[in-house]
């Protein structure tokens, strides 16, 4: 029978805003993205999976006022960082772009001169809330006032954080604008809308269609079912975003050319390849498109993308596959609980396979939230891949390296058993589709366990001490490589390191389609460490370095939501302190002696502190790499926390904090004491 043909798919997850770093609450619908995505390539299709920073937006215009740069810069530098933190944790993207791109702007000028043509667009007078002072307008959340319900001061934008009210900013009491702390006036402007109502019929059905999950299908029919407004797309200068055409100072609004940045990576990947592009996107071909998001986002994907695609003589998604949102330890991510960790501090402490695997043992197919625990994810990961599958490999290798020529036997003494692992395939390939990961890894540790269970049975280290056993022993070993080259494809996806060095060491692809047979008088390379334990240590000095301290207030950046809330440089989060927790900190002046690069660490310095005569020199760990070469700190004196309780980091023991000021990366300086002081000094 001739193998089907190899399916053409085109795999999108959210394009992360370029106004923060990614968490790994980004992470989780990365992972689960890149999953399935070489799952798909494993079993032989043809598959894309395309990404893009967000890049526009009032909220990135702010940023880069902030820091004193050029909205360009700052999309640029974003773009950098996360293009590294996704390759840190095994990322496939076949192309990572920008929606602040040549290829956007045409799209999205295309697709709304397409609506346009089309009548599906309008324009009408609103008004709204005016920074008379910033001159610009101001979207509900760079609005603060008073609750009018419970009177607390500091509220942003339609809630009220202390008594959970909602309501419209113009309710709020002495509402000023959250940017220059002015009193906003209300001003009208034209805006362009795009008329959502005149698609009810085919959101109806496409609803009903069976293409969405339930519990998404069932939340956007209740905004069908309460009647579908226009889409107010435009936004009105200053605006960070792509002009409209023949609107001057009319601006598309982020959420319209966001989704459109899924079409424009994907010609920049096609133009860069010389990839067909037109396939992908015409109704009616045999390719697939699928968008991986978060459920917080489903009207924009479930309403107003479709509407869109098909205005504009576009396809419709195959799927639309959103996920719930990340927990840590059971709570929403907390900054002062240490539990809202980065992408890049993660991998400061810890291999990225761990969450890799971790997020698939806990992933399904629905929209509920995933938890990382971080006591089971240390049990699980060691247990699970350490302790069983690691293990199956590490219990034969050493027999056959040393014994057999490191080659497996020239007959399979457990035809059988192999062929079952191998026959499990199917079974775990149709739970990967499916998206229940969960459930596939749990059939995949089974596996594991009847694999462990053979070697226990057949003891190869006592076998070995047996004379005349010899060609038992072989057998055996080479049995538990061959179920651990099994193991190892339906684990691929998810372990893509682990999986290349096994390939090494096995000699051979470890490709659902090149899984046959067992593998028989067949060479070894080296057998060279899978993966090791996950050291509780490191999890909590990741904890530690994610532990937020309270800094200096200034106004939102995003709005907070759920564990997707991206940061808020600089939001207050203090609480006041009393006295006596304060006189507990001893602050000593140190003279930097030595500052050296730390191998391996993006962010990190190494210092070597001299607290004055008598007392032992320091070693601190500093996240200023980015600010400072370390000759040009080398002899200036600094302020450090000198009683901290020292933390293992990954590169060694850190003994201390220096203290530095700013929003961080290259914007970061040191304290220095005025001229005079000592080191050694306490600092009052
Ligand atoms: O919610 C977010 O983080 C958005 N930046 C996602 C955009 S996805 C797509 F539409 F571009
Ligand atoms: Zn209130």
């Amino acid at each position: 029978m001739a193998a089907p043909a190899p399916r053409k798919i085109l795999v999108t997850s959210a394009l992360p805003y370029a106004n923060g770093s990614l968490h790994l609450g980004h992470l989780l619908e990365q992972v689960q993205t890149d999953i399935w995505v070489r799952f798909q390539k494993s079993r032989g299709h043809h598959c894309l999976y395309i990404c893009a920073d967000d890049a526009h937006g009032t909220a990135i215009m702010l940023t880069a006022e902030k820091l004193g740069i050029s909205p360009e810069q700052q999309i640029e530098n974003v773009q950098q960082e996360h293009i590294r933190d996704s390759a840190g944790f095994l990322i496939g993207f076949d192309n990572f772009h920008t929606t602040h791109s040549q290829e956007n702007r045409v799209w999205s000028e295309t697709i709304y001169q397409r609506l346009k043509d089309n009548g599906h667009i309008a324009s009408r007078a609103i008004t709204q809330a005016f920074d008379p002072e910033k001159q610009l307008f101001l979207a509900d959340r760079f609005i603060k006032g008073t609750c009018p319900r419970c009177k607390t001061a500091d509220q942003y934008g339609d809630n009220c954080e202390a008594c959970g009210a909602t309501y419209s900013p113009t309710d709020l009491i002495d509402p000023v604008s959250a940017i220059s702390g002015a009193t906003p006036i209300e001003k009208e402007s034209i805006h362009f809308f795009f008329k959502l109502p005149e698609f009810e019929g085919m959101l109806k059905q496409w609803l009903a269609s069976d293409t969405l999950q339930p519990q998404v299908a069932n939340k956007l029919r209740e905004w069908t079912e309460a009647g579908l407004q226009e889409w107010d797309i435009s936004r009105d200068a200053p605006y960070f975003g792509f002009e409209i055409p023949g609107e001057p100072g009319k601006y598309f609004y982020v959420w319209l050319d966001a989704p459109i940045g899924y079409i424009a990576s994907f010609q920049n990947y096609c133009d860069r390849t010389g990839h067909p592009f037109d396939e992908y996107w015409q109704p009616g071909g045999d390719t697939e498109l699928y968008h991986f998001i978060g459920k917080d986002i489903i009207n924009f994907h479930g309403l107003f993308w479709p509407a869109m695609l098909q205005s504009a003589g576009l396809r419709a998604p195959s799927a639309i596959y959103a996920h719930g949102f990340l927990t840590v330890n059971g709570t929403k991510m907390s900054k002062s609980r240490g539990t809202f960790i980065k992408a890049s501090t993660y991998l400061e402490h810890l291999d990225a396979q761990y969450l890799r695997y971790y997020f698939a043992a806990k992933l399904s197919g629905s929209v509920d939230d995933i938890d990382l625990n971080l006591e089971d994810f240390v049990q699980r990961v060691n247990s699970d891949v350490v302790g069983k599958v690691v293990n199956i490999a590490s219990r034969c290798a050493g027999f056959l390296r040393n014994s057999y020529d490191n080659t497996l036997s020239a007959t399979c003494a457990e035809q059988a058993l192999v062929e079952s692992f191998i026959a499990s395939g199917d079974a775990i390939a149709a739970l990967y589709e499916e998206r229940e990961f969960n459930k596939a890894i749990r059939e995949i540790i089974a596996l594991a366990d009847r694999a462990n269970q053979y070697i226990d049975e057949k003891k190869p280290w006592a076998l070995a001490k047996q004379e005349g056993a010899e060609q038992e022993v072989h057998d055996v070993c080479s049995v538990g490589i061959n179920l651990f080259r099994v193991l190892m494809t339906y684990l691929k996806p998810v372990l893509p390191a682990m999986a290349e060095k096994s390939e090494a060491y096995l000699q051979c692809s470890l490709d659902w389609t090149a899984l046959q047979a067992p593998l028989v008088a067949h060479a070894l390379d080296t057998f060279q460490p899978l993966l090791t334990r996950v050291d509780p240590k490191q999890v909590e000095a990741m904890v530690e370095a994610s532990r937020e301290t309270p800094t200096v207030a200034a106004p939102p950046a995003a709005k907070a939501k759920a564990s997707k809330a991206k940061p808020a440089p600089g939001v207050a989060t203090a609480a006041t302190i009393e006295f006596d927790d304060f006189a507990k900190i001893d602050l000593r002046i140190a003279e930097i002696v030595a500052a050296d690069h730390v191998e391996g660490a993006d962010k990190l310095l190494r210092l070597t502190l001299n607290l004055g005569e008598g007392a032992d020199q320091k070693q601190v760990f500093a996240g200023i790499k980015s600010a400072y070469q370390p000759e040009d700190l080398v002899g200036k004196l600094t302020v450090m926390v000198a009683n901290l309780a020292p933390r293992k980091m990954r590169f060694g023991v850190s003994e201390g904090m220096v203290l530095a000021a700013g929003p961080g990366d290259s914007e970061l300086f040191l304290l220095e004491p005025h001229a005079g002081a000592r080191p050694g000094m306490q600092v009052k």
